[in-house]
């Protein structure tokens, strides 16, 4: 019998085949948070439990390796936790961990404290940071969770469903307001550089437009088509706005002035980040969460767990990086065919 790092003894395990024997891993949230990263972590806790492998949360993602900041995870302290939004490990982004002596900090921290492998819950800074303890030798595993939806190989990131439906929530009611005082409501959108939240709501909400930072924004097209419903009586419209394309402001006042009807601005701001994950949130994350613990056993790292076309798999985190997500074809498509 051997001792562990909280004092329990353990018993010597043999690994079955084409897997390893992990005694600990460890799994942290980092960047921006998002609705359904403690579903991904009470997985990954549970599944390594169920494995007999123990399993710690570093606090404030890379932050918490540098500092030594973490706590053991059992069953109950991810219990009650699977829908809340945020993250309970908390997270932030860390510069220090990408200077070299930063690293190395982490690594030798994570090595100090018998951790095997290590689970980096987030989004393209994170996954860079979790490539970079592979590179150097460190068992990691990225899982994909951003509201963005940029990263590439993944077709939804966790948090992007909750993160819509906020959006699409808070949309509906303008709509209302919009239509009761025949107005236009432009309305900002977060997503980095990315369009795929304002595409993906401008679809759920028929909105009226889409701009978006994948393509050059023509607010002429846009004047003409409102003008157009405007003498068709439709004298509401919702424009939403990406923020990695323009602000919502700048828009309102060039398009106010080419319409020449009542605009208002809104810019949606943290309550798109914020709420109890949706369930395929929850559905996702759980699965991601229990994908990596299974591909840390199987001796891997340096890949980033993926669902696409409905499958669950894995890509390597180079891939991730260094490829930009492509614009959704088919959901530019549809915005097309059922504007009006
Ligand atoms: O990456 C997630 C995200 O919410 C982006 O959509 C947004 O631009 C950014 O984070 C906001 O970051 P912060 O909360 O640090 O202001």
């Amino acid at each position: 019998m051997k001792q562990n790092s909280l004092g329990k003894e353990e018993k010597e395990k043999k690994a079955p085949p084409g897997k390893k024997i992990l005694k600990r891993i460890a799994v942290l949230t980092s960047g921006g948070d998002c609705s359904g990263m403690n579903a991904c972590i009470r997985s990954i806790t549970r599944t390594a439990l169920q494995q007999g492998i123990e399993v710690y949360g570093f606090r404030k993602g890379f932050q918490g390796v540098l500092s030594n900041d973490f706590i053991s995870l059992d069953n109950r302290s991810v219990s009650s936790k699977i829908g809340r939004g945020g993250t309970f490990l908390q997270s932030a982004r860390c510069l220090e961990f990408k200077t070299p002596e930063g690293l190395q900090l982490g690594y030798d921290n994570l090595i100090d404290l018998g951790i095997d492998g290590l689970a980096v819950i987030g989004g393209d800074g994170s996954l860079t940071g979790a490539q970079k303890l592979h590179e150097k030798g460190f068992p990691t595993i990225g899982i994909p969770a951003s509201i963005d939806n940029d990263l590439f190989g993944t077709d939804m990131s966790i948090g992007t469903d909750t993160a819509l439906n906020a959006i699409v929530h808070a949309v509906d009611m303008i709509r209302d307001t919009a239509s009761s005082h025949d107005r236009m409501f432009i309305i900002e959108v977060m997503g980095r550089n990315c369009g795929y939240l304002a595409l993906a709501s401008a679809v759920a909400c028929g909105a009226e437009a889409a701009i978006i930072p994948e393509i050059p924004t023509n607010c002429d097209i846009i004047a003409r088509r409102l003008k157009r419903r405007f003498k068709e009586k439709k004298t509401n419209s919702i424009i939403l706005v990406a923020e990695g394309a323009s602000s919502a402001s700048q828009i309102a006042e060039e398009l106010q002035n080419k319409v020449g009807y009542d605009s208002r601005v809104s810019v949606l701001g943290h309550i798109q980040r914020g709420g109890n994950a949706t369930v395929f949130d929850r559905i996702l994350a759980s699965k991601l969460g229990r994908n990596a613990v299974f591909a840390l056993e199987e001796g891997q790292s340096g890949i980033m767990m993926t669902y696409s076309k409905g499958t669950y798999s894995s890509i390597e985190l180079t891939e991730v990086i260094r490829q930009q997500r492509p614009l959704s074809q088919g959901l530019l498509e549809l915005a097309g065919l059922l504007e009006n």
